[in-house]
């Protein structure tokens, strides 16, 4: 009796019918694509490679459970018959799924019996043991193609609500590995597939490689830095799949709001930054790690630097492609019978992934383990661990990948990395950034401020007009909420005041006084950036919303930025709502150049802080003498535009890479758009509001407006 094979038989068995038990039986017919299959189609196939390869052949009372099924779910044996070509297979609702269970459990039945008979010869439990790896690849199969299929529903419904999450985990490090002779494949007497062997020697060069899995946040700011849109990252094939296909992300992934999403087995989810990014194609691995200065590895160094013990995330998150073709080991010969087409006849064309993923069953793969699939497909849950050259000098890579982690990293190494540089001025605004901004406000030069404080103080008792009985008064970056106290003191029919600001410190501070200041106010602060309101709910009973956004923070933004900002506030506040906006206004060159450029050079000093703020929190090495401050008038797009300007030729490491600026070279730290009455009221309406009342300053001319929803 051969218990402990029937036991596997079983356990296998049973763990394709528990995948497909979330299942519908509609879920269980449909195709995808044609690389998919139906989850019924894989459930017979499956038993039909028990029939075809054991009972058939080695049962000798079994008789065949239907002659079609012959026809129906032979995969790809060519010596086995003509078949159901494999784009049609979704195309099999007959027979019905009840059916393809009895044929389960009839060939569980008879696989039973042949098992519980006599001990299999080493041939025949070879047999089984390929049958049940059969199986489980098919078990990986079934879920890749019921996500591609669930990704394509407009429900983009969950399989398994809590099915497990990636495990959340730190950036990967560079580890040295000595080269020289090294064998590789599949060694010892335990179950492999034959492309894993002849176990044979190789000569690896000394190299280097990752202990962890690119992240989803080291991807996202490889498409910050443009990666999809560099053809120069790319390999020919790749770059015309990627425009004809105008692949932008990763297969799942899905940007809504502003915000990624990825498609998974629990549904639609936030993109978790710190787990591995998967389902990406080869042509994708290899535009990523040519960005990040680095290569895949072969599958023998994968395959010696895995036997190491030093590297993380194996076999149980991604499958992790390698720069192997898929070929032949040497002395390498496929099986003469129709089992010889398992594997040998796909040995052209793709390549080698190496590893496993959070899909594939446990226990199922090996270090030897060879999983092959064509440079374009990415249904699949591949993934990639960069390698690189021992000692190699390589032109952005400083000896090690781990940034640091965050947003401001990967903004700051994407603007780095973009071919006009830029940074966003939201990271102006660190300590001493806000202690430079306030500085400026008091310049002579910097009229802003002081004009619209000027205004407001002239026109609060209209403004107070403008707000019902009983409203709320939403912030949007209140900071010392200086300017509001003027709003609160006129128009005292207020309800609520709901500050908005990134800065904890500042908002606990400026309650602090407003509570003493104002007891019968409801006071509701929040600590948020107020450029993702889709993450904030608004806490208060009252009815009637104003919405008050002072200082030209808007004029910061891009065009697109600011109707996308204009537009959520109208989401946030709802129906009926107001919206009180400071902007700057157009004026002559002269006083705008000036503003941005002041004798004291504070806003010199305020545009170089961003470099500071980058060597302190991005171990950066700018030295901010070597960039000179540049302030000046963009005619076409309305802004004043602030740079830095690189005075020599330098290179610059930030978060463990190399930046070359060139001499003149520009970094973009800021624009900051002036209007008119009709440019901003145009701009307004693309995202919805109607412009209402407006008063404008005396000259240098600042406005303010109030937007009707
Ligand atoms: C905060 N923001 C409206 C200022 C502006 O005028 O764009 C920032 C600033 N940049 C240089 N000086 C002031």
């Amino acid at each position: 009796m051969n218990s402990t094979l029937l036991d596997r038989y079983l356990q296998v068995r049973r763990h394709t019918a528990a995948l497909v038990a979330p299942l519908s039986e509609e879920d269980m017919v449909v195709q995808s694509m044609p690389d998919a299959s139906p989850a019924k189609w894989h459930m017979a196939h499956t038993t039909w490679f028990f029939e075809t390869f054991l009972l058939a052949a080695h049962a000798p009372d079994y008789r065949e459970f239907d002659p079609a099924f012959a026809y129906l779910f032979n995969s790809y044996y060519e010596a086995l018959g003509p078949r159901q070509p494999r784009p049609q297979r979704g195309l099999l609702t007959r027979p019905p799924l009840a059916r393809v269970r009895a044929y389960r459990a009839h060939v569980d039945e008879h696989m039973g019996r042949l098992l519980q008979a006599a001990p299999l010869n080493a041939e025949l439990t070879a047999r089984v043991e390929l049958g049940l790896a059969h199986e489980q690849q098919h078990q990986e199969l079934l879920l890749m193609d019921l996500l591609n299929l669930f990704s394509l529903s407009p429900l983009k419904p969950a399989y398994v609500q809590h099915w497990p999450a990636e495990r959340a985990g730190r950036r990967g490090r560079f580890i040295p590995m000595p080269g020289g002779l090294i064998e590789v494949g599949h060694a010892g007497d335990g179950f492999a597939f034959d492309n894993e062997g002849p176990r044979h020697t190789c000569y690896l060069q000394p190299f280097e490689i990752s202990d962890r899995l690119v992240s989803n946040g080291e991807w996202l700011a490889f498409i910050e830095a443009d990666g999809y849109r560099r053809a120069e990252l790319w390999l020919a094939d790749g770059w015309a799949l990627s425009q004809a296909e105008h692949w932008q992300a990763p297969l799942y992934w899905q940007r809504l709001d502003g915000h990624w999403q990825a498609m998974t087995l629990r549904g639609l989810q936030a993109l978790d930054l710190d787990t591995a990014v998967t389902h990406i194609s080869y042509y994708e691995a290899a535009a990523y790690a040519s960005w990040a200065d680095a290569r895949l590895p072969t599958e023998a160094e994968w395959e010696h630097a895995a036997g190491s013990g030093l590297l993380e995330q194996l076999d149980d998150v991604a499958w992790q492609w390698t720069q192997s073709a898929y070929g032949a080991y040497p002395g390498f010969r496929p099986a003469a019978s129709a089992i010889g087409e398992y594997n040998g006849k796909f040995m052209v064309s793709q390549m080698v992934l190496r590893g496993g993923a959070s899909v594939t069953p446990a226990g199922h793969s090996r270090l030897s383990y060879r999983n092959f699939f064509y440079p374009a497909q990415r249904w699949m849950f591949s993934g990639l661990r960069l390698a690189r050259d021992a000692g190699a000098v390589n032109a952005g890579a400083v000896g090690r990948i781990d940034m640091p982690d965050g947003e401001f990293a990967r903004d700051v190494i994407a603007g780095l990395s973009a071919p006009q540089k830029r940074l966003a001025p939201k990271y102006f605004y660190d300590a001493s950034g806000s202690e430079l901004f306030n500085a400026i406000c008091r310049t002579p030069e910097y009229y802003p401020t002081r004009a619209e404080l000027k205004l407001l103080k002239r026109i609060a008792p209209q403004l107070a007009a403008q707000i019902p009985a009983g409203a709320a008064l939403i912030e949007f970056g209140s900071g010392a909420s200086e300017k509001t106290r003027l709003l609160l003191a006129a128009a005292p029919q207020l309800a609520a005041y709901l500050p908005i600001d990134i800065s904890g410190s500042a908002l606990r501070q400026a309650v602090a006084q407003l509570r003493r200041d104002y007891p019968r106010l409801e006071i509701a602060p929040q600590v948020a950036d107020f450029s993702q309101l889709s993450r904030l709910c608004l806490t208060t009973g009252a009815q009637a919303r104003v919405g008050f956004f002072p200082g030209s923070t808007l004029g910061n933004f891009t065009p697109a930025e600011s109707v996308q900002f204009l537009g959520s506030v109208r989401t946030f506040l709802g129906p009926n709502a107001r919206f009180i906006v400071g902007v700057d206004m157009l004026k002559d060159i002269a006083t705008l150049e000036a503003a941005y450029d002041d004798a004291e050079g504070i806003t010199a000093r305020f545009n170089k802080n961003l470099l500071v703020r980058i060597n302190r929190e991005l171990h950066g090495d700018f030295d901010p003498d070597a960039f000179d401050h540049l302030a000046q008038w963009n005619p076409q797009e309305n802004c004043m535009e602030m740079y830095l300007v690189s005075r020599h030729e330098q290179q610059v490491q930030v978060a463990g890479r190399r930046f070359i600026f060139k001499r003149g070279e520009r970094l973009h730290t800021e624009c900051s758009h002036k209007y008119s009455v009709e440019s901003f009221s145009q701009l307004a309406a693309e995202a919805g509001w109607q412009l209402g009342r407006y008063w404008l300053s005396p000259a240098p001319q600042v406005g303010l407006f109030i937007l009707e929803n």
